[in-house]
């Protein structure tokens, strides 16, 4: 993993600390989603998804170009948030999150949101959009804190959100367009 963007807090724990993923984290990264429960994978990837599909993602998100960047501690991903460029809108960034139990509500999927936000914002994005599954309240309610605007289609709530136009970095290099797979 990549040692960018350490944001440790005085009150976190002295191993917490915030990075990019890079092709050698695939095993933690998947470790990391595996350790969700059938519910959390449901609301993380809109069905709950085999173990090898899980591998099968992580090593994609690890290696394809999308911006993955995680909060780790003790040596393991505790909590990530994806970015991933839609190549049929590529001024679109669609985002996810995944953050483990013991470790939610200490602001780890609102400090991944920025740090996306930053990111996208830096790669000349015009916006983000998170598809959330309508009985994700959790989700629901931090997209609310972020979102200019959510809508409702085919039974998914889409939050948008606007990225700020100041400080854009021309070309897009840092999020590429790696697919169709979901963030
Ligand atoms: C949704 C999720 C990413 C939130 O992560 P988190 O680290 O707990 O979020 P934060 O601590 O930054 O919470 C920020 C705010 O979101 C809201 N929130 C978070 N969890 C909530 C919950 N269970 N119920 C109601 N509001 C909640 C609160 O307003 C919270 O602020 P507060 O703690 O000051 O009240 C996490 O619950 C998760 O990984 N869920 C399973 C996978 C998933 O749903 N992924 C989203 C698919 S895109």
């Amino acid at each position: 993993m990549s040692k960018v963007d350490v944001s440790n807090s005085p009150s976190a724990p002295p191993s917490r600390r915030f990075g990019r993923l890079g092709p050698d984290d695939a095993d933690r990264y998947a470790a990391h989603l595996l350790r969700l429960d059938s519910a959390d994978r449901r609301f993380r990837f809109f069905k709950d998804v085999a173990e090898f599909l899980i591998h099968l993602h992580a090593g994609a998100a690890a290696s394809d170009g999308r911006i993955v960047a995680v909060c780790e501690e003790g040596g393991e991903v505790r909590a990530a948030g994806e970015l991933l460029v839609d190549p049929e809108r590529p001024d679109v960034g669609e985002v996810a999150f995944s953050v483990e139990k013991d470790w939610r509500r200490k602001g780890l999927g609102c400090a991944l949101m920025r740090e996306l936000i930053d990111a996208g914002a830096r790669a000349g994005l015009a916006r983000l959009e998170l598809e959330i599954l309508p009985d994700n309240q959790a989700m629901l309610t931090l997209a609310k804190r972020f979102a200019d605007k959510i809508e409702t289609r085919e039974g998914h709530l889409f939050a948008a959100i606007a990225l700020p136009a100041a400080g854009v970095t021309p070309g897009r290099a840092s999020a590429q367009s790696p697919g169709r797979d979901r963030p």
